[in-house]
């Protein structure tokens, strides 16, 4: 049986939800936007369904409904979805934020819904970009065992792979996520600046680490962590530790503590990768001021 869906918030992971799942044979009712115009745009994106602006008017004959608004709205929107009756019994409701749990949409349940979110674990600069991206992707899943089971089988529509977690472990998993992707590029952004430090032009500098970037990802890939771990720390070499952090203190000063921090975990992976021996790591713990 094709799902009837409805897709509240065009933007980029909705308009892409809704092409994906309308090509893997869901049936599209269409969506609702605060603009026409958006919601348009995802139809015409589709190539079928139905553009509005009255949301409960278009979720009230599905029975699955994806709330893809910004994730300071999702609440709001749901309530106001919920208060007039826009749901079926049984419905399942579901929202894409990564941070927020499937019980911000509460509200929906007095209606006899289901809650569910699915979080894809991907960057989406663009609506094309997201339905390039989300197939091969994997998706966070969480909520009512009916909406996860629901969710799971989206998943596998969009063709990708499923994380399952706990309801309350949301933001936990959300901060893993932003560590992975939003704090690399404020590590390397990190990088680049002693790079300029050193003397290397802004550019150059992150053009520059971008082959040891993709290297030491590929490596990850292949060998996984601790294994793929290289560098003095692996090697428990104290001196050159020591070398960096006075350079570091004397030329950007600011990146110290950011430095050691990591260096702390590094020497964490050293340990488990079992090139790292106690005895260095106790020293080098110590030059980090641990
Ligand atoms: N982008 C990503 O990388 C990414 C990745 C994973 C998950 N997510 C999650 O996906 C969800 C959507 O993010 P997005 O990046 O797709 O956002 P987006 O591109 O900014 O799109 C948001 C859409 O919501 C619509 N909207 C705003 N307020 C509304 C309201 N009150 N009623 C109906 N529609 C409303 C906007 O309509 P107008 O166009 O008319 O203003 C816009 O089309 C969020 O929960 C986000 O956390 C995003």
């Amino acid at each position: 049986m094709s799902l009837r869906f409805a897709v509240v918030g065009p933007g980029k992971v909705g308009s892409a939800l809704a092409k994906l799942l309308a090509g893997a044979g869901y049936a599209f009712l269409g969506c609702a936007g605060r603009s026409l115009e958006s919601a348009r745009r995802a139809c015409e994106l589709v190539g079928s369904g139905r553009a509005t602006t009255d949301a409960a008017g278009l979720t009230r004959g599905a029975e699955l409904v994806f709330i893809t608004t910004p994730d300071d709205v999702i609440a709001q929107v749901c309530r106001e979805l919920a208060g007039r009756g826009a749901f079926r019994t049984g419905a399942t409701v579901a929202h894409c934020c990564g941070a927020l749990p499937s019980t911000i949409l509460e509200p929906a349940r007095a209606c006899g819904a289901r809650l569910g979110s699915i979080h894809p674990l991907q960057s989406f600069a663009t609506v094309e970009q997201a339905v390039e991206l989300i197939s091969g992707s994997f998706c966070c899943v969480e909520g009512e065992p009916e909406a996860v089971e629901v969710l799971r089988a989206v998943a596998g529509a969009l063709g990708a792979r499923v994380v399952n977690i706990p309801t309350e472990s949301k933001p936990l998993y959300h901060a893993a996520a932003v560590m992975a992707s939003n704090f690399l590029v404020a590590l390397e952004n990190a990088a680049v600046k002693l790079g300029e430090a050193a003397g290397i032009g802004r550019r150059e500098a992150l053009e520059s680490l971008l082959p040891l970037i993709r290297g030491t990802v590929s490596n990850m890939e292949k060998v996984g962590i601790p294994q793929c771990l290289t560098g003095p720390i692996s090697r428990g070499d104290v001196e050159t530790t020591r070398r960096h952090l006075e350079a570091i203190r004397q030329r950007a000063p600011a990146l110290l503590s950011l430095y050691s921090v990591l260096a702390l975990e590094a020497v964490e992976v050293g340990l488990a990768k079992g090139t790292l021996s106690s005895a260095r790591a106790a020293e080098l713990r110590a030059l980090l001021g641990s």
